[in-house]
């Protein structure tokens, strides 16, 4: 019995380190050839201490989602400084996590590339068709509840740098605004980069409690169709729990980026 038991726990960890390796792999290609993806993170002084908080456990999880992603993202995050850094380091594993960190802004960090910066955000004239490998998307590190409304328009027109918006309207009407967190942002990138699909992704991503009703048959059947796929998406993810469950993962499924419980904090951008 006890020999039985070891027997599958060595296999269950073998398993775990194949996985392991295979994302560690997926990782390194990513930051050769991956589509470039870059959070913001300048805007830690218009946030609450709880909103660095969330930002943070938003950042886990959009690292944990990018690792198991069958076509990962070269994830940045720039103008990692202060209050944001210190938050960060005490992320467990946080120094091997294979990701860009710089403490420049990316503008400096990266100033040879300023033609192809888009900076995405839901003020944006252009609606986002493509995602082209040649671009880096730029996705505003903030938790705000839309306090701070037009803050990243305003940048990227300040710095005379393309910005875009996520074709939502297209697909479906949102009950409320249509500003979404940044790990969702992540989240519907990556799906995106995998299926070439905007509606599985934000069908996928966006909770029903954000998509309004008044869809098309089309529409109506589409979803149903994508709600049983996620269904085992969701059921895997463990469903969604209050901030600060991250707490519970092992210094090792952090590393890893085994964190797979959604940040309630999707909820929390409503209010614009
Ligand atoms: C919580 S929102 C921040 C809202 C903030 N008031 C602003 O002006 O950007 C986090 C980030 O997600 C991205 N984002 C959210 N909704 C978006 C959308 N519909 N289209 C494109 N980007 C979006 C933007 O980069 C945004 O800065």
């Amino acid at each position: 019995m006890v020999a039985e038991r070891m027997e599958t726990r060595r296999e269950r960890m073998g398993k775990r380190n194949e996985e392991r390796g295979m994302k560690m792999e997926r990782l390194r290609r990513a930051k050769e050839s991956g589509q470039g993806v870059v959070v913001d993170l300048e805007f830690a002084d218009l946030m609450t201490d709880g909103e660095i908080h969330s930002l943070v456990q938003q950042i886990m999880y959009c690292y944990a989602v990018n690792g198991r992603s069958a076509s990962p993202a070269h994830l940045w995050l720039t103008g990692c400084t202060g209050e944001m850094e210190n938050q960060l380091q005490r992320i467990p594993g946080f120094d091997k996590w294979i990701i860009e960190k710089e403490s420049k802004s990316y503008i400096e960090a990266l100033e040879d590339q300023k033609e192809n910066l888009v900076y995405l955000t839901a003020d944006a004239e252009t609606v986002l068709d493509e995602l082209d490998l040649k671009k880096i998307y730029i996705i505003g590190g903030l938790v705000d509840r839309n306090r701070w409304k037009g803050i990243t328009m305003k940048k990227a027109n300040d710095q005379g740098i393309q910005s875009a918006r996520l074709p939502i309207g297209n697909y479906l009407k949102m009950s409320s605004s249509q500003v979404l967190t940044v790990n969702q942002v992540v989240e519907i990138l990556l799906k995106f980069l995998e299926t070439k699909n905007w509606k599985d992704a934000f069908f996928q991503v966006i909770p029903q409690r954000k998509r309004g009703g008044d869809q098309s048959e089309a529409e109506a059947d589409a979803e149903t169709e994508v709600a049983e796929d996620a269904a085992d998406v969701v059921t895997a993810d463990g469903g969604e729990l209050d901030m600060g469950d991250t707490d519970e993962a092992t210094d090792e499924e952090v590393n890893d980026g085994c964190v797979n419980k959604k940040p309630r904090t999707d909820e929390t951008e409503d209010t614009a």
